[in-house]
């Protein structure tokens, strides 16, 4: 068992690059070394035709034009693009931000960054299920809201927000809507026509993909989103963001977020049946255990359980052979219990009770079935121990 590698169940956090991946981006880290933009020779015309291709592959699959796509080193990047340049567009007119309390830090800390230098900032409550009311954001806009910003994946609970009907919302005001959307591209159909968004941020770590890229949709028309740079330098990706573009990773997460389209449906249904198997398991042998969020209005591969009694975090340490997380691992350690499920109105013991679960491409029924067994096992051994 000690030289076994252990059961990879912790797919919200980060994904493992796809073999198929590495491939395209390998002549991208050894002979095309090419800077993009130095396009009076060979060397930077192909890494700019790289980039070019990578640009409409990344654009088509989330229904957006190649110019709509601006490089980022990530989902939080995206987000600070997004929220902070929103901000600073016309301080002092259109100042305030509207969030809800179970978005990731990227964006909860930059709102509350941003409330630090004067801006407003409104954080909408969700309800038990994790799911915020499209009429709660109508009635927190006024003429001087500068963005929304709500997520369409939760990346705790997996909880799908209503995001067609929350864009809708404030189009009908006139007032620009962000998602970060970086748990939810590669798993679930998105197209940021069909949803309305003008802001959408993504990142390919989460898709099986590089760490370190991502990239922020910006919609360039009907209407165009504006949007304040807040990195200077060369004026790369229209000004939006400047910086030397990694076409290494830019070509890497194309390859990826195509092959998740490829596979989505497939892949989520099965996702979903080894999910459902994994709670039925745990739940119909063991007393105590209950599923946060919404059942249904969830990501296919996402369970978040509270096992009664246990602490979250002495499970896991007892687990060294099934990796899960409690709370969320992209949060650094924090000892606080998570803001999440503290949202969703559970305490803060049961929130310490609480555990992570996130399904991935590589995981298999056996996996599923071995996980079941040793979680089982640990949660009975520290129940019987604290009788
Ligand atoms: C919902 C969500 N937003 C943003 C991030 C941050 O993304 P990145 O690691 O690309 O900065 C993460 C996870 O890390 C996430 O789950």
């Amino acid at each position: 068992m000690a030289d076994r590698r252990p059961i990879y169940l912790d797919h919200h956090a980060t994904t493992p690059l796809d073999a198929r991946v590495l491939d395209a981006m390998m002549p991208f880290l050894r002979d095309d070394f090419g800077n993009a933009a130095s396009v009076i020779h060979a060397f930077g015309r192909r890494a700019a035709a790289a980039v070019d291709d990578a640009r409409e592959r990344v654009a088509s699959a989330i229904g957006a034009a190649p110019d709509e796509i601006v490089f980022t080193s990530g989902a939080t990047e995206a987000n600070n693009l997004a929220i902070q340049g929103s901000a600073r567009l016309r301080p002092g007119h259109r100042d305030q931000l509207v969030t809800a309390a179970t978005e990731h830090p990227a964006v909860l800390d930059v709102c509350e960054a941003l409330a630090g230098e004067g801006f407003g900032t409104t954080v909408l409550p969700v309800d038990a299920e994790g799911l915020l009311d499209p009429a709660a954001v109508e009635a927190a806009l006024d003429d001087r809201t500068a963005l929304v910003s709500v997520m369409t994946a939760n990346n705790e609970i997996g909880v799908l927000q209503p995001i067609r009907e929350i864009a809708a919302v404030c189009r009908e005001r006139g007032v620009p809507f962000h998602t970060d959307a970086a748990q939810a591209v590669g798993k679930l159909a998105i197209d940021v026509e069909a949803l309305g968004v003008d802001l959408l941020s993504l990142c390919a770590h989460k898709f099986y993909g590089p760490k370190g890229i991502g990239a922020l949709f910006v919609r360039r028309r009907r209407p165009r989103a504006r949007l304040k740079p807040v990195q200077y330098g060369g004026g790369h990706e229209g000004g939006l963001r400047s910086g030397t573009l990694p076409v290494a990773l830019i070509v890497g997460m194309a390859r990826a977020l195509e092959l998740c389209v490829e596979e989505l449906e497939s892949e989520s249904g099965r996702q979903r049946e080894l999910r459902d198997r994994l709670l039925a398991a745990l739940s119909s042998s063991c007393s105590g255990v209950t599923c946060n969020g919404h059942e249904e209005q969830r990501l296919p591969g996402n369970l978040n359980l509270t096992f009664d009694g246990v602490d979250a975090d002495r499970l896991l340490l007892a687990l060294p052979d099934v990796a899960i997380s409690s709370g969320s691992a992209c949060t650094t350690a924090s000892p606080r219990p998570s803001h999440v499920l503290l949202a969703l109105g559970l305490s803060e013991a049961r929130a310490r009770a609480s555990v992570r679960i996130g399904l991935g491409r590589g995981t298999t029924q056996g996996e599923v079935d071995l996980a079941a067994r040793r979680i089982l096992e640990e949660v009975r051994a520290q129940r019987s121990a604290a009788a």
